[in-house]
């Protein structure tokens, strides 16, 4: 088999397993959408479903909604078939309300794939982006001044919730880059600005691994401690911080060009290759170097869509072809090792994880590992134009 006809069977693998997806949804109840998978089948998860403390943890309600509406758009795109968008456009009212949610900074998971990515593919027009708009302005309102970082957890101010930031956020700002290329409000660049600089320094290590969760001083500003819910120790290297981080430093670079946010970008993406090789998915976590430790394949997706993004905003034209090969290579092996190819399995990004700690979705399907996979096949394939997620302009 030739080169190019592997990786025309890989596409033809990708797009198989994203129809069969809008297949299962047609028939799905429009409140409930894909979590992650405990043994081939979607754990679906009420849209409405809030964010709170239990016992003493942070439990995140639904931050994966948005996911399947942009899988939705993909699935149309690649295959040049409007019904999975018009399936997607039937639903979208059901995540309106989640735009005024206060309690979570995980609106850009929310409203960055569903309207703003539908918004950039042509699907919604300005008069369906309000919603979107609203998740940028409630996300800004999550920004502390002080220690110029976006709340994670809880309602803003809320005591125990105010000095929460975390390394996912980073991959919630392409809604405040996007949101600010619409409306031009120079106080959501800011915030996205301020928020990715503050990551790069405080949760980025020396060594390029990450810190998942941080408690800073919402009085002060100043560092506290690190945790974690998702990875193994406070010290540990969770391997979709990575994902999180070089997906999330790479766009934030792209969108603003400041030095330090590449310099960030390249020491996450270096301690990544430095612990992957290319015949293996990343374990769930880097701390973990048992046999059976379980992959995530959906932390390898956000790594590779990174890349391609430093593959175009590296200033430096070598280091953005070594990126993108990069990438492309990446999604090379995520295909051949994750891609569901089994009919009978939902989902189409298998060997990814929710959280080993608690037990939940271990080496399934998860919702976003689908849409960020599905976002760099599609771009990697010239199925998506890269400018469409760096632009805020309607196709
Ligand atoms: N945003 C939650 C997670 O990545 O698990």
């Amino acid at each position: 088999m030739t080169e190019r006809t592997r990786l025309n069977k890989e596409w033809l693998d990708y797009l198989a397993a994203a129809s069969r997806e809008f297949e299962r949804s047609r028939i799905r109840s429009s409140r409930y959408y894909p979590h992650y998978t405990e043994q081939g089948a979607w754990k679906l998860l009420d849209v409405g479903a809030l964010s709170s403390w239990q016992d003493g943890t942070y439990e995140h309600g639904n931050w994966t909604a948005g996911f399947w509406f942009g899988n939705m758009w993909l699935t149309a795109m690649v295959q040049g078939d409007d019904k999975p968008a018009e399936l997607a456009l039937s639903r979208l009212a059901e995540l309106t309300d989640r735009a005024h949610d206060h309690t979570t900074h995980d609106l850009g998971f929310l409203f960055y794939p569903s309207i703003a990515l539908g918004y950039q593919c042509g699907y919604l027009g300005l008069e369906q982006i309000e919603p979107a708009l609203q998740a940028a302005r409630m996300t800004a309102r999550r920004f502390n001044d002080q220690g110029r970082y976006i709340q994670a957890f809880g309602p803003v101010g809320e005591v125990r919730s105010a000095g929460t930031s975390t390394i996912d956020t980073l991959m919630n700002l392409p809604l405040l880059w996007w949101a600010y290329g619409v409306t031009e409000d120079p106080r959501l660049l800011d915030v996205a600005r301020h928020h990715a600089r503050t990551s790069a320094r405080l949760l980025v290590r020396p060594d390029g691994s990450t810190i998942h969760l941080m408690q800073l001083d919402p009085v002060s500003g100043a560092f506290l401690t690190e945790s974690t819910l998702q990875g193994a120790s406070p010290d540990s290297a969770w391997s979709r911080g990575s994902g999180w981080a070089v997906g999330g430093l790479s766009w934030s670079y792209a969108m603003t060009r400041e030095p330090e946010l590449l310099v960030a970008a390249e020491r996450a993406a270096a301690y990544y290759e430095r612990m992957t090789t290319p015949d293996k998915l990343p374990p769930w976590d880097f701390s973990d170097d048992s046999p059976a430790a379980p992959p995530d394949a959906s932390a390898a997706a956000a790594v590779a869509l990174g890349y391609l993004l430093l593959g175009v905003s590296h200033p430096d034209s070598t280091a953005r072809s070594r990126f993108d090969t990069a990438g492309r290579g990446l999604l090379d092996t995520v295909t051949r090792l994750a891609v569901n190819r089994d009919e009978g399995a939902d989902g189409i990004l298998l060997h990814s994880c929710y959280s080993v700690p608690r037990g939940r979705g271990v080496d399934g399907a998860t919702a976003w590992g689908d849409f960020y996979y599905g976002l760099a096949m599609s771009v990697a394939h010239g199925a998506l134009p890269i400018e469409y997620l760096l632009t805020s302009r309607r196709r």
